[in-house]
């Protein structure tokens, strides 16, 4: 047997943060780049450096999902990661990283995931620098632009360039000065870099990479998913096509004969039979699942909440959608609108047609939803009032 020997680096992936300015309706680091999370991406950077322990530091409630982007970037190497959860501040959830570096570990190296597109080398340059001067580095950028030092509206002096530098991550540190720094820290600081400057550190830099460049805007996403997938904006015109909208349907079928109360539309309806399902059986409900996992090319009902799954026993519309619509904004999707008709001869919708479309569409994040009701006319198993048969179909556009 052989003993793979404990690295002597570690990297800290901080990837706990909420991503407001983003806005994709999921933590950032989750948000789809293309088919792959951001975090993913990150990590691809990550495990094509120089061997090192991984520690990847989740929002809270995502150390799973986090776990699994790990599993599969890591490849062979599974044993040198491993997933703590974020704090409420950048440098909280960095503290929570440190914890988790293992004894032997020399050198720490802190990332964000949200630079995730950073190429190997920036971790390796910044890994050799720690080890020849012995002090803190970061990777940094010449500022191009003029820069000015303002007052509201009024100018008041320029700024020289060639004093000003625009820093990146990784930064790496001798481990014992950053967990000394981290110790002492009583305030926030903008960076790793300034805390362990501001406890007597000597900070030096190495070359940073256009590629680091840190996603926290719609136009920065814009900015990496162009790098990542470059052939799609050639395609017809010159000019940038705009990431297309997409479309999904889905139906369901549910037979009578289930305990308690009906549940159909995300409404219960007193004195009417109840539909017969591992869940509640609301089969509205479950064919505009369909229709949006259909549209993100996210699979169907069964990959995500299929009778393995517990926590859906009996379970009611809204979990179904609000768990769908996170699926979604994961992978870059927001819902755009539902259509939704269902089959059946009872319950007579049209008296709660509106209070079944707000309940949707509340679950859903406010997405408009419509809902349409129709008998066939006494034919088929809808029409001898065995069961209920819904048709959805959903718009979803890109987050
Ligand atoms: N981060 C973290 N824990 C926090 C806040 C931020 O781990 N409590 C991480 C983010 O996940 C990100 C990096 O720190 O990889 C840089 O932060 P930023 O770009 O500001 O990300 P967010 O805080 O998620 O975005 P926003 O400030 O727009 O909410
Ligand atoms: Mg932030």
């Amino acid at each position: 047997m052989t003993i793979t020997p404990v690295p002597r680096v570690a990297i800290i992936v901080v990837a706990a943060g909420s991503g407001t300015r983003l806005g994709a309706g999921a933590p950032k680091a989750f948000v789809g780049i293309d088919e792959h999370s951001m975090l993913r991406h990150a990590l691809r950077g990550v495990f094509a450096a120089g061997e090192a322990q991984v520690v990847i530091v989740a929002p809270p409630g995502r150390e799973g999902d986090a776990t699994t982007e790990a599993i599969e970037a890591a490849g062979s190497r599974r044993d040198l990661v491993s997933v703590v959860t974020g704090g409420a501040t950048r440098q909280a959830s960095v503290a929570a990283g440190l914890h988790a570096v293992w004894p032997d570990v020399e050198v720490v190296l802190v990332h964000d995931a949200a630079r995730a597109l950073t190429p190997a080398s920036v971790f390796d340059r910044v890994v050799a620098a720690v080890d020849e001067t012995g002090w803190g580095i970061v990777p940094v950028l010449p500022v191009v632009d003029t820069i000015k030092r303002v007052d509201g509206a009024r100018v008041l002096a320029g700024v020289d360039r060639s004093e000003l530098a625009a820093a990146q991550t990784p930064q790496g540190f001798p481990r014992v000065t950053l967990e000394a720094a981290y110790a002492g820290a009583d305030q926030e600081y903008t960076d790793d870099a300034a805390l362990v400057a501001a406890a007597g550190n000597e900070i030096g830099i190495v070359d940073g990479d256009a590629l680091a460049f840190k996603i926290t805007t719609p136009e920065d996403m814009e900015r990496a998913r162009a790098i990542v997938s470059p052939i799609a904006p050639m395609r017809g015109s010159l000019d940038r096509m705009p990431p297309a909208p997409r479309v999904g349907v889905g139906t369901d079928v549910h037979a009578f004969g289930g305990e308690g109360a009906l549940w159909l539309a995300g409404l219960e309806w007193p004195g009417e039979p109840a539909l017969a399902g591992h869940s509640d059986g609301d089969a509205v409900a479950h064919a505009i699942v369909d229709a949006l996992l259909s549209a993100a090319g996210l699979g169907d009902i069964g990959t995500h909440f299929g009778t393995s799954a517990p926590e859906y026993a009996g379970a009611h519309a809204h979990a179904f959608l609000a768990r769908t619509r996170e699926l979604l904004g994961d992978a870059g999707w927001a819902v755009g609108n539902v259509a939704v008709q269902v089959q059946t001869t009872r319950p007579r919708f049209a008296a709660r047609r509106a209070e079944a479309e707000r309940v949707l569409s509340d679950a859903l994040g406010g997405a408009p939803v419509s809902v349409s009701a129709t008998t066939t006319d006494g034919l088929g198993f809808t029409g001898r009032g065995d069961g209920v048969s819904a048709f959805a179909v959903a718009l979803v556009v890109p987050a």
